[in-house]
């Protein structure tokens, strides 16, 4: 059997409208800004229970106009240094610096003991990440120091697509939230990114942004510095008919995932993160750390050419304090996020996977672990 890295999921109905919508859309020439954005805005909207939702570009942009919106010009935004490099990128081009923090190994996010360890005097927001999907259960704290010390919270919630934790939905935590479309997301709108939050100011700013900072859609009045952060009709359409089966696609994630939670479970040599009862985790990436040791480039070797198994990629390979273009923001060591960073895998979890391949996957990783231990023991 062959189990791909990623697979990406629009039935033939799909396909089908997405077509038919896009001839409607050439026809009438209605590219940009249209009814199918605000429907693609309204149902995220609803999926997060969100006040306000505006559709942009790219996750990128949206945590950019997020942090645009809360002018952090000239401040200190912390960020974990586990994450994508477009986290980082978005606080500078905000004009912030950002700072990299460490994370809790149970959740690879950012925590209140590891934003405390990075405060700085004139730290003004805090990105946190909610790695792979898992909103960290221990939030609430971070929530907390964040009030006591008037300090902004955002998420870049770009993996988070219909996750919760105690019955509250990625995006509802901080500010505001921003998510990512890119085509390897639960969600795909083939690129684009939505932010969500329930404060009208950021809202307002946002849809001003978004759209070269004119003050509306069809004036020439440029009130703020924006850029051209809209998303077209065509990724609109795309993004609101896979939007549809956000609940189905979580369903079908759950239950691959406790397949692997009772194999991860069962093995000596690997861990896995844990899920409080009640939450929903959307398994972008289903996350295992295998024991010290391993060598991980010779285990997703051996899963591939021994078995058919292609690993997802990590999340992430590398700490972004490590990175080559962040070396003048890299303070000292961050030893969590360089040990975990350094020996996770992920393994392959699609919205459409069966228990079949589930139980490959699950079989192969405990032959392959098998195996690289009996190598070391010879
Ligand atoms: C954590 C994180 N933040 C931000 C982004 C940026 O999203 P996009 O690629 O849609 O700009 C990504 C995505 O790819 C991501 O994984």
């Amino acid at each position: 059997m062959h189990v791909p890295a990623a697979r990406i999921v629009f039935s033939a109905d799909d396909r089908a409208e997405i077509a038919s919508a896009t001839n409607e859309i050439l026809t009438t020439g209605a590219l940009t800004l249209g009814a199918h954005t605000k429907d693609f805005e309204a149902a995220f909207a609803t999926a997060h229970e969100a006040p306000f939702a505006v559709a942009v570009s790219s996750g990128t942009a949206a945590l950019e106009i997020i942090l645009r919106s809360l002018d952090v010009r000239g401040t200190d935004v912390i960020v974990p240094t586990n994450t994508f490099a477009a986290t980082a990128f978005a606080v500078l081009r905000a004009g912030a610096n950002p700072v990299f923090a460490d994370v809790n190994p149970d959740t690879f996010a950012l925590s209140a003991a590891t934003v405390a360890a990075a405060l700085t005097p004139n730290t003004r927001a805090v990105v946190l990440v909610h790695i792979g999907g898992l909103i960290p259960p221990d939030v609430d704290e971070l929530v907390r120091l964040c009030a006591e010390r008037d300090i902004l919270l955002v998420e870049d919630a770009a993996h988070a697509h219909g996750g919760r934790h105690a019955g509250r939905a990625a995006g509802s935590f901080g500010v505001a939230g921003s998510f990512s479309f890119y085509p390897t997301k639960l969600i795909t709108s083939g690129e684009g990114g939505m932010i969500v939050t329930s404060d009208p100011a950021i809202h307002e700013a946002a849809l001003v942004y978004r759209d070269q900072g004119k003050a509306g859609f069809l004036g020439n009045v440029h009130i703020s510095e924006g850029y051209a952060w809209r998303m077209s009709e065509l990724h609109a359409v795309t993004g609101k008919v896979h939007l549809r089966h956000l609940d189905e696609f979580l369903a079908t994630r759950t239950r691959i995932a406790a397949r692997y939670d009772a194999a991860i479970d069962a093995l000596e040599g690997a861990s896995r993160l844990r899920l409080p009862a009640g939450d929903v985790n959307n398994y972008y990436k289903y996350i295992v750390v295998p024991r010290p040791g391993v060598d991980r480039a010779r285990l997703k070797k051996e899963l591939k050419e021994r078995h058919g198994v292609s690993l997802s990629g990590e999340v992430y390979e590398a700490p972004l304090h490590q990175q080559p273009v962040f070396t003048g923001y890299a303070g000292g060591a961050l030893p969590v996020a360089e040990d975990i960073c350094a020996r996770h895998v992920c393994l392959p979890l699609h919205s459409d996977m069966t228990d079949a391949e589930a139980d490959h996957v699950a079989a192969s990783f405990a032959a392959a672990l098998t195996s690289l231990d009996l190598d070391g023991a010879a």
